[in-house]
């Protein structure tokens, strides 16, 4: 590994330590050896770079039906897959869910957050983030979340269930540790918000505030549940909520030329397992393959490549 990796830093608490013990003290002294945050680099009112940088896609020349070890990337990449102790295999009925968890969050990345405002049925107004969040239908606009109901009921549920309406804010990079600081288990007379330093702004169709330094926000209504019931011990061990879209709200500053959020001025930031997070800082584009213009050098190739498995097969 390169020593340059912050992977390499290993006084930076891992997945196998519990960090809730790291004052934000303590954590900041685990940061000594990392390279430091190159704000400059994401500061889009001073850099001429861009924060995303758009490069050519890996294999560029990559034809229909050729495999992956048509590259060398390709061929490198299997190479950690050919023996069967090349992998390890967990069983979900037999595992301990800790370790299915951290799997899951360490693998299903990188995921989008949602920075979630609700307000209590008495008016308490809360916040927290949820990486358990997904778009789901454009028409009618829908998004949803899972809050995990172990070891508690998260505010965040009961609140939505309580007046069925919240809003999901979109966090970019400069306010990423305020949003980390409001998932804190704080006890209930302690606003979040405060804890934070985050800023309301009243909302025009639900009652709860998006949050001012998102620069993409969703107010919902709440739509419909699931309760994740467990099989075996009968327990709602998880609740999904369904939100509606009634209305964004997009900064001006992070539109393109077409209208719609440019990853370079959006900056999110997303959640890549534990208690990592991640800034896409390249992107490349690929065209979504059409049977219209693509499917008669399919065939073709497809028939080729079914001849030379017939010649194959006779020796
Ligand atoms: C980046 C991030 C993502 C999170 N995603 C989830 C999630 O998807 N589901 C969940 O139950 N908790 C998640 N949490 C933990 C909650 O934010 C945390 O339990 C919070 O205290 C809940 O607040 P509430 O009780 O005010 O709703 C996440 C925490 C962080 C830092």
């Amino acid at each position: 590994m390169n020593s340059d990796s912050p992977l390499s830093n290993s006084a930076v608490p891992s997945l196998d330590q519990d960090t809730t013990k790291y004052t934000q003290e303590l954590f900041s002294s685990c940061l000594e050896g990392l390279p430091t945050f190159e704000e400059s680099r994401y500061n889009t009112s001073t850099s001429d770079d861009p924060a995303v940088k758009y490069i050519q896609p890996p294999n560029p020349g990559w034809k229909f039906g050729e495999k992956i070890e048509s590259s060398d990337l390709g061929r490198k990449w299997m190479e950690g897959s050919k023996l069967e102790d090349d992998w390890e295999h967990f069983d979900a009925d037999k595992e301990d869910n800790r370790k299915i968890y951290a799997l899951m969050i360490s693998g299903i990345q990188p995921r989008p957050i949602a920075f979630i405002s609700s307000v209590s049925a008495s008016g308490e107004e809360n916040i927290a983030p949820f990486s358990f969040f997904q778009a789901l239908s454009p028409s009618p606009p829908l998004i949803m979340i899972s809050a995990m109901n172990a070891p508690r009921i998260k505010d965040t549920t009961t609140n939505i269930q309580a007046t069925k309406e919240f809003t999901v804010n979109l966090i970019s990079l400069p306010w990423i540790v305020q949003a980390n600081a409001a998932s804190i288990d704080a006890p209930a007379h302690v606003s979040e918000w405060e804890v934070a330093g985050l800023t309301k702004e009243p909302s025009t169709h639900v009652r709860a505030p998006r949050v001012k330094e998102s620069a993409f926000s969703m107010e919902c209504t709440f739509f419909d549940k699931y309760d994740i019931v467990h099989p075996d011990t009968g327990i709602t061990a998880s609740t999904i909520t369904f939100g509606l879209i009634k209305c964004i709200h997009v900064r001006k500053n992070v539109l393109n030329a077409r209208g719609v959020p440019d990853p370079a001025k959006l900056q999110t930031v997303s959640r890549m397992g534990d208690i990592s997070y991640g800034l896409t800082t390249e992107a490349f584009r690929l065209p979504r393959p059409s049977w219209v213009a693509d499917g008669e050098v399919i065939e073709k190739v497809l028939d080729k490549n079914r001849q030379l498995d017939l010649v194959g097969d006779n020796h």
